[in-house]
């Protein structure tokens, strides 16, 4: 797959082109005694890297020992400083070789930065030379000549270069010198030179302590006793067929394989002739995995043979015959690698919980890859699982970062778990896995949406405060608080006031309550927008329009326009003595705030003075005599109508309409049976004084306006018209259906007269209606301007006087 890359060394410098590496070429070199006290400082690693002290601890550095979990070193992330972390014990990790450097990585993250840094352990004497005996038996003949040579294995010290062995000193004896050699091999071994020949009767053995000292400071020592045995016969000691054997070792062999078989062949015969082997200076280690067959030279593994613990043991094998003569020989035995281990994959550091607003290309976590086999057993392919937005970039040396590919979404994956593979190259291959479990941060990066586009609720009008009208709900898909949704009315004004005083929004649900009660005859809808807010900070909002609609109840009565029902002046319709049957007499004029059919009105009589005179049209509201007037008939006719409009329940109205059958209104003795009022009657007798002596200058005016108007020959136009002009302020603004029952557009031809309702005085305000096609929107609208019109056909100065007089008359009565 793409994301499979090698993990060699031979990559990485290939790698270092393409890779967003900040590979500081920086290597360190320290150098420490071993042995020294945990804590000991090594040197400063920031000041030498030149590195902010204060950003050690963020950017979590740390020392990585190769291959191995033993932690050495430390480092100290306030100073910078590389302290001893564990006890160092050169011998242990170098053995007897000359230079003992440890490597590890200095790793320090965002960006992520490797440094080399090498540990030199430089050795101190700490070991005494030791002897491989205790006690060293020499069989010596009494016949050897004078320099012959007896050999002895070397002492060894742990130590290295002045602090292994430097001397040896032989305690003073009378036979014996001593002296020095070096093998073909390189190891060396000390010899005794017989210098004064021995002689069995006069001594048959002797004891001598040889003792090693080396060059430390001070000095460490170690000593061994010789013990030589004066003997009879000649002896020649056993010779190995090879100074030094090789063997090729595969890890992992199984006990007792044969490893070699080394042999020594002695000259002499019968006892003298029998050759045995042992180990001679084996390292603890070494005795753990090899034992030697005494007879046959055999050597035998013994124990688990691990590359990786050691790939080469140097073991000296000494044959020695029946008198205790002996020799040397050296074997080397190199361990060859088997893949057996697997490669590891160490999470070393992770960003845990990544945000999700982290921009593709994000390094989140940082893998390295260890096998502990060598060559091509110990490189690594590394994979990682599809199907996540996530890959492997390789970085410094075994390194990988994981870096995310794509936006990530919490909304829609919230947890990842990677799994990674990687897999040497031996044969067969080893692979492992590791799953590393990434959850995703929430970012308020969602705004609350609603549900709907938009929300509409309807409501009857007279609702009761605090009702509910309907609910809106957005969601949000954030984590907690960046999700959770708080409703509120966005401000503003329907008709004039705030939002607030109509309606209110529970912030929690959504829920929409009314604040008041609607009127349909106010408004019959208005709209708000209700905002949905998330908790995140900062919040992200979204809003909606709810629109409410107000629907109409049966709230108001049909109101009667004319007859005017209250004051102290009312209209007396007068009928022609000869009207004829279906001849129009009057309207009633009815209007209803509601609407359809709350306001579609119709018109009743419920009471009469004669029930068989007058019928009105039950949605006209017009009232018309059934049959022609006779003289029989009462001259007074009452009529009480009533309106009613078409609701659930009806809503109804009623008027007095005040009918004088006769031609002029001089006729009529008196209208005081006609007016209901008679609490005014005293009021109006006080009146009357003052009412005769202003009528008398009236009337006279008003036969001088008549004298001029008829003067002019003009057709008579409309005078006052007051029993159907009305206002149109007088009716409601949303009046507008009421059509053919609140206009009066049929043929009239009766005269309309103002009472006063005084008992005494009468005052016809006459004239003639012939203007039959008169619209009935023009009849409505006519207006002050029109009556100065009227009047304005005449003289000037008369007319003034008309209307001021019509003024007083009004305010008099
Ligand atoms: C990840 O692994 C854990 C534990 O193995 C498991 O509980 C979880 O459901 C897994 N998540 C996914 C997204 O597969
Ligand atoms: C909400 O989002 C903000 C950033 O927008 C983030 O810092 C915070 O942690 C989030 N809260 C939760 C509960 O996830
Ligand atoms: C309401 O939402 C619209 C878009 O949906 C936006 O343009 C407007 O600014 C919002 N109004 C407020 C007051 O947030």
């Amino acid at each position: 797959t793409e994301s499979d890359f090698m993990c060699a060394n031979q990559s990485y410098g290939f790698m270092f082109f393409f890779v967003v590496l900040r590979y500081a070429h920086g290597d360190l070199s320290y150098s420490v005694q071993e042995e020294l006290k945990r804590g000991s400082v090594i040197g400063n690693i920031a000041k030498d890297l030149g590195l902010d002290v204060g950003r050690l601890s963020a950017r979590k550095a740390r020392i990585d020992l190769d291959g191995g979990d033993r932690q050495f070193c430390g480092i100290n992330l306030r100073s910078g400083e590389l302290f001893v972390a564990e006890r160092i014990d050169r011998e242990e990790h170098c053995a007897d070789k000359p230079s003992c450097v440890l490597k590890f990585d200095l790793l320090l993250e965002n960006p992520l930065e490797l440094h080399r840094v090498s540990l030199q352990v430089q050795d101190i004497n700490d070991n005494s030379p030791a002897f491989p005996k205790d006690v060293i038996k020499l069989d010596i003949r009494e016949s050897a000549v004078k320099g012959a040579r007896y050999r002895i294995n070397a002492a060894q010290d742990a130590d290295i270069g002045k602090n292994s062995v430097e001397s040896y000193t032989l305690q003073d004896n009378a036979h014996f010198v001593f002296n020095i050699q070096t093998t073909s091999a390189g190891s060396k071994y000390v010899e005794l030179v017989l210098e004064k020949e021995l002689d069995r009767e006069e001594q048959q053995e002797m004891k001598l302590l040889l003792t090693a000292v080396d060059g430390g400071s001070p000095h460490r020592s170690g000593t061994v006793v010789i013990h030589v045995i004066v003997l009879d016969a000649n002896d020649n000691a056993p010779v190995f067929t090879e100074s030094v054997y090789t063997a090729k070792l595969p890890e992992n062999s199984p006990l007792k394989a044969v490893v070699i078989v080394v042999s020594a062949s002695d000259a002499d015969e019968g006892l003298n002739g029998d050759v045995t082997y042992e180990f001679s200076r084996l390292s603890d280690k070494s005795q753990k995995l090899f034992s030697l067959d005494q007879k046959t030279g055999e050597i035998i593994v013994n124990g688990a043979i691990d590359y990786e613990e050691g790939s080469r043991y140097e073991v000296i094998v000494e044959a020695k015959d029946g008198y205790g003569l002996s020799s040397e020989a050296k074997v080397i035995i190199d361990i060859t690698d088997v893949n057996d281990n697997a490669p590891v994959i160490y999470l070393k550091s992770l960003t845990n919980p990544t945000p999700e607003s982290v921009s593709p290309g994000t390094e989140v976590g940082i893998i390295n890859v260890q096998d502990r086999d060598s060559e091509n057993n110990k490189q690594v392919r590394c994979s990682i699982q599809q199907g996540v937005p996530f890959k492997l970039v390789p970085s410094i040396k075994n390194y990988y970062s994981l870096v995310t590919t794509e936006q990530l979404d919490r909304e829609r994956v919230s947890d990842y778990n990677i799994t990674i593979t990687a897999t040497d190259e031996g044969s067969p291959p080893l692979s492992s896995s590791k799953t590393v479990q990434l959850s995703v941060a929430d970012i308020n990066d969602n705004p609350p949406v609603f549900e709907e586009q938009s929300y509409s609720a309807y409501v009857t009008e007279n609702n009761k405060p605090g009702s509910t009208l309907c609910s809106v709900t957005a969601r949000d898909p954030d984590w907690r608080q960046n999700g959770t949704v708080i409703y509120s009315l966005l401000p503003g004004e329907v008709n004039g006031a705030p939002v607030s005083s109509y309606l209110s929004v529970n912030g929690d649900t959504g829920m929409i309550h009314a604040v008041r009660s609607f009127d349909y005859e106010q408004f019959r809808s208005f709209k708000v927008h209700v905002m949905a807010r998330d908790n995140g900070s900062p919040p992200l909002s979204s809003n909606v329009t709810v629109s409410v609609f107000v629907s109409d109840v049966n709230d108001n009565s049909p109101q009667i326009l004319y007859p005017t029902p209250e004051g102290n002046s009312f209209m007396t319709e007068l009928v022609p003595k000869a009207a004829h049957g279906g001849s129009l007499v009057s309207k009633v004029i009815a209007v209803d705030a509601d609407s359809g059919q709350n306001a579609w009105l119709s018109y009743q009589i419920v009471k009469s003075t004669d029930p068989g005179l007058f019928t009105i049209g039950l949605h006209s509201g017009e009232i018309r005599t059934q049959r022609d007037i006779s003289e029989s008939d009462n001259m007074k006719q009452n009529l009480i109508v009533s309106v009613k409009d078409n609701g659930q329940p009806p809503l109804s109205a009623t008027c007095a309409m005040y009918l004088l059958i006769s031609d002029n209104l001089a006729e009529v003795p008196e209208l005081k049976d006609i007016s209901y009022d008679e609490k005014n009657s005293k009021l109006t007798s006080y009146l009357i004084i003052a009412l005769v002596s202003v009528s008398t200058i009236f009337l006279t005016f008003i036969i001088i306006v008549m004298g001029v108007r008829f003067c002019r020959r003009r057709k008579p136009r409309l005078l006052f018209d007051g029993a159907v002009a009305i206002p149109s302020a007088y009716l409601p603004p949303n009046y507008a259906d009421v059509d053919g029952t609140g206009t009066l557009r049929s043929t009239y031809n009766y005269d309309a007269y103002l009472t006063t309702g005084s008992r005494t005085s009468d005052f016809k305000f006459v004239s003639s209606y012939n203007d039959n096609t008169l619209p009935a929107d023009q009849t409505l609208k006519k207006s002050l301007t029109d009556f100065s019109e009227a009047f304005g056909d005449c003289d000037s100065s008369p007319e003034v006087g008309t209307v001021a007089l019509l003024q007083v008359a009004n305010y008099v009565f």
